[in-house]
């Protein structure tokens, strides 16, 4: 950390990673009521438990982007953040405003749209929100007059993606047009927009942890941001094909949603193409870990995933199955779950005003966890949607009959989904207990006395 203002990401982490605690909660609830019998039935029925579980999800996976900003754009831009006091009063809107949101859903308070439920008084205080987020933004990289490309595609990803919460806004009576603009949001973030952040996050942390030239970086981002654009656009199809708009939705869906693969797998290629100059030296190996993770998972929930049920002669069997869960789970968490922890690791040891770079093993416990959790939840998700696509759009079993068929698989959810939620809570212990402290449980690849961890260094013991 080189400024005094890049502390605010700390409090914006903070923030996140409660969240992100508690959207785990919820997601048990949720696939505890799948196998019944559910004694909240009354209080807290599945509709609620699912819309603040995915909700959650948006929230702390935005704050975490807030977060990281405030700690990238200062270093980017060389200069203190506009205002602190700005930085602060945001977060403590939005946290209220998520707060209130999720409760208000336990009351029925709710507009109802997938993903973008949040009732109209709610979304004016997110828009107002991102506004003043922006602003301070803004202001900070006018006031150092320099800005870098990373940094650029990251802020870039960040008013794209308030500028599309813009649809979210309008009422529309017609279900179909409804639906028809709920993806300009909804996809155009996760396969559009949010992937420069990811992108910009990607290179910021790959030129830190292994020392890859900046200028060859940068110049594969733009490759990366092309790839986006090119597919990810007109991609918005894949969503159109059986909502009552023309036929020829079909065939642009088709195409171009097959093409967004290429973006995931660039930048995983780009991640392994850094890393093998420096290999993996840096002593910060958590963040390192959540770094490759993050682009790897991607690669294979976004792109291989994405890609098994984007064509519309499977997704017209797949279509409203568990098939949807099983690729929307490991697509998240590779893509924006992982990115925001490899920010908040790697930039947890300067944020907390240690000199030395290190890692935990209770760290290294809640990365493994929650990748083989991940990895056992997908798994459950799509032997259960596999069966249900089978026995319910093939066979014509009805849906209850069919869920009875399906328990074995929820209990797999279950079973792994507990494996992951330990994960996240030895993640939340190493945040808030082992990192802060100067020895418990910390270790370091570095060699007692061995010269501190520096790019140059590393390309010179990579050689
Ligand atoms: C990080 C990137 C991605 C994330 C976070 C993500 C997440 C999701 C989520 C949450 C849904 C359910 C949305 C809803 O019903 O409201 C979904 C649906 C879908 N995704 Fe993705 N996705 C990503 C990338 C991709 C890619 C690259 C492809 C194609 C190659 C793809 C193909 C699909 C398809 C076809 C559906 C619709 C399934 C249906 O309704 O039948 N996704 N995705
Ligand atoms: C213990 C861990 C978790 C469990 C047990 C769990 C369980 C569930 C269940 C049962 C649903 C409802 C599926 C349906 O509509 O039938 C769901 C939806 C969803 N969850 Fe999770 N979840 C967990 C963690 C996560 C994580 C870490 C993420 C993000 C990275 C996530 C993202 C989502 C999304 C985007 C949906 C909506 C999917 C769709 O509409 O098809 N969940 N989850
Ligand atoms: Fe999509």
């Amino acid at each position: 950390m080189r400024f005094k203002s890049q502390r605010v990401a700390y409090y914006y982490f903070v923030v996140a990673v409660l969240l992100y605690a508690l959207q785990i909660a919820l997601g048990l609830l949720s696939a505890a009521k799948y196998l019944g019998p559910d004694p909240l039935l009354h209080i807290l029925p599945f509709d609620k438990t699912k819309e603040i579980h995915t909700n959650l999800l948006i929230v702390w996976v935005l704050t975490g982007f807030m977060g990281a900003a405030y700690y990238v754009v200062p270093e980017e831009s060389r200069t203190e953040i506009y205002s602190e006091k700005l930085a602060y009063g945001q977060l403590i809107a939005w946290t209220l405003m998520g707060l209130t949101t999720v409760t208000g859903y336990v009351f029925g308070w709710t507009a109802g749209n997938k993903l973008l439920e949040q009732p109209f008084p709610m979304k004016l205080v997110i828009v107002v929100v991102m506004l003043a987020f922006l602003f301070n933004i803004g202001m900070t990289i006018r006031k150092a007059g320099r800005w870098t490309t990373t940094e650029g595609v990251l802020v870039a990803g960040l008013v794209s993606a308030a500028l599309l919460y813009l649809p979210a806004l309008i009422d529309f009576d017609n279900y179909t047009v409804g639906v028809f603009y709920r993806w300009w949001t909804v996809h155009l973030w996760v396969e559009g927009v949010w992937e420069l952040i990811q992108g910009g996050l990607l290179a910021f942390l790959l030129i830190r942890l292994s020392g890859a030239d900046r200028e060859v970086m940068e110049k594969w981002l733009y490759v990366i941001v092309g790839l986006t654009f090119i597919s990810g656009i007109l991609g918005t199809a894949h969503h159109y094909y059986w909502i009552g708009v023309p036929k020829y939705w079909v065939a642009f869906g088709g195409f171009f949603s097959a093409l967004e693969p290429l973006s995931f797998f660039g930048m995983a290629v780009y991640a392994y193409s850094a890393l093998r100059r420096s290999g993996l030296s840096h002593p910060n190996r958590l963040a390192l870990h959540w770094t490759i993770g993050s682009a790897v998972y991607s690669a294979l929930g976004a792109g291989i995933l994405g890609l098994a049920h984007t064509w519309p002669a499977v997704n017209k069997w797949t279509h409203g199955t568990l098939i949807t869960a099983m690729h929307g789970h490991m697509a998240f968490f590779g893509a924006y779950v992982m990115i925001v922890l490899a920010m908040i690791t790697y930039a947890m040891p300067g944020l907390i005003g240690r000199d030395e770079e290190k890692s935990s093993a209770l760290g290294m416990w809640a990365f493994w966890l929650q990748v083989f959790g991940m990895f056992g939840m997908t798994m459950a998700f799509a032997t259960a949607g596999i069966v249900q696509t089978y026995l319910e759009h093939i066979m014509s079993i009805g849906y209850l009959d069919t869920q009875h068929k399906l328990a074995v698989h929820f209990i797999m959810l279950i079973a792994t989904g507990s494996l992951f939620a330990v994960g996240v809570l030895l993640f939340l212990l190493d945040f808030f207990f082992v990192m802060v402290s100067p020895r418990a449980g910390v270790r370091t690849t570095a060699r007692e006395g061995a010269a501190p961890w520096s790019p140059a260094a590393a390309a010179e013991a990579g050689k």
